[in-house]
């Protein structure tokens, strides 16, 4: 047992020294974080509502339909296709009491991430999937939209179709694109970036996330990655934090990846160690793998405290709060 002498020897050591828990009582609220530089305009959509006291599951829907909208290479209808040439999208929503929705494979509709929280809201289940999402959509008066494949993965599905090679990659930055902030590129130079992926924490401190994605590009038509899995490309837990995720979904759904970090985070590690940790797991698995592919976790906790980490350089994250508006390059591990 310790007595009062060993407790003033301990002190004299320095507290510091001990793995003592922080107990800094300042949270930084709102905040909202998101996947890559494309992060910085959809985190401005979400704080819209953040900073007028919305609520943070209305901020990240928000957020996501923004770049939904934006006939961004890697989300909506705009994404890459398929190795069919169709597009299929994947998105989930979670809330500060688990409700959660997801879709999966839906075709010809704009706004995933609407269609996810009417399941949400709606059903009694958490995800539908292909032609059963798409039926229930335009029941709750989602217009059928054609894709619009923007010019970036108009091109890059040409230039996949000449060899269709089925080798997808995601994310790995082409060695010649030094820029800090730069997006990763396929080999002929088009935009590769994936999935965006939101946690915010609104002013009453209740966090909420998001994801929304066209998936990996020239997948097999009905794969269906990380992103709309609950547990895999997003989690909530209102007591802990919330993690997102982008990168090969594969790899991410087999350690449960943004469960993980979240969990990691109940036993007292930071966000970015937590991602860290979940990072190794990916790591540990199979070195010689993960070498050849791009994996990101993003994580926030209930103090506001966020971080981020990856299989390898590339990954950035963007943070809007009271104190910043920035982008943030991810530490990496190889
Ligand atoms: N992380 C996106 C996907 O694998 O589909």
């Amino acid at each position: 047992m310790m007595n009062r002498k060993k407790f003033l020897q301990l002190g004299s050591m320095g507290l510091a020294s001990i793995n003592l828990p922080s107990f800094s009582t300042t949270i930084q609220k709102p905040i909202v974080i998101s996947t890559w530089d494309s992060g910085m305009p959809v985190n401005a959509e979400a704080w819209k509502i953040l900073s007028a006291n919305g609520k943070s599951i209305d901020a990240v829907e928000a957020g996501a339909m923004y770049i939904e909208d934006s006939l961004n290479c890697c989300v909506g209808l705009g994404g890459h296709p398929d190795r069919d040439g169709i597009v299929t999208l994947d998105a989930c929503i979670m809330d500060e009491k688990a409700n959660c929705g997801a879709v999966g494979g839906l075709e010809q509709i704009k706004h995933p991430i609407s269609v996810a929280r009417k399941i949400m809201e709606t059903t009694p289940h958490v995800m539908l999937v292909g032609q059963g999402a798409q039926q229930f959509a335009l029941e709750n008066g989602f217009p059928k939209e054609p894709a619009k494949l923007s010019e970036d993965a108009t091109n890059a599905y040409k230039k996949w179709i000449e060899k269709s090679k089925y080798q997808p990659e995601i994310n790995i930055e082409n060695k010649k694109n030094n820029g800090p902030f730069a997006p990763p590129f396929f080999e002929d130079g088009s935009p590769n970036h994936d999935t965006m992926g939101l946690v915010a924490m609104d002013t009453n401190g209740d966090l909420s996330g998001a994801v929304t994605t066209s998936g990996m590009a020239f997948k097999i038509h009905g794969r269906v990655g990380d992103s709309p899995i609950i547990g895999a490309g997003l989690f909530v837990d209102n007591e802990i934090g919330a993690a997102t995720s982008s990168g090969v979904g594969e790899e991410v759904i087999r350690i449960c990846g943004t469960h993980t970090v979240v969990e990691y985070m109940r036993h007292g590690y930071s966000p970015e160690k937590a991602c860290k940790k979940a990072v190794e797991r990916i790591v540990n698995r199979d070195p010689k793998k993960a070498a050849t592919l791009q994996v990101g976790f993003l994580a926030m906790n209930k103090k506001g405290e966020y971080g981020a980490y990856a299989i390898q350089k590339g990954f950035v994250f963007s943070v809007k709060s009271n104190n910043e508006n920035k982008i943030h390059t991810s530490k990496y591990l190889i």
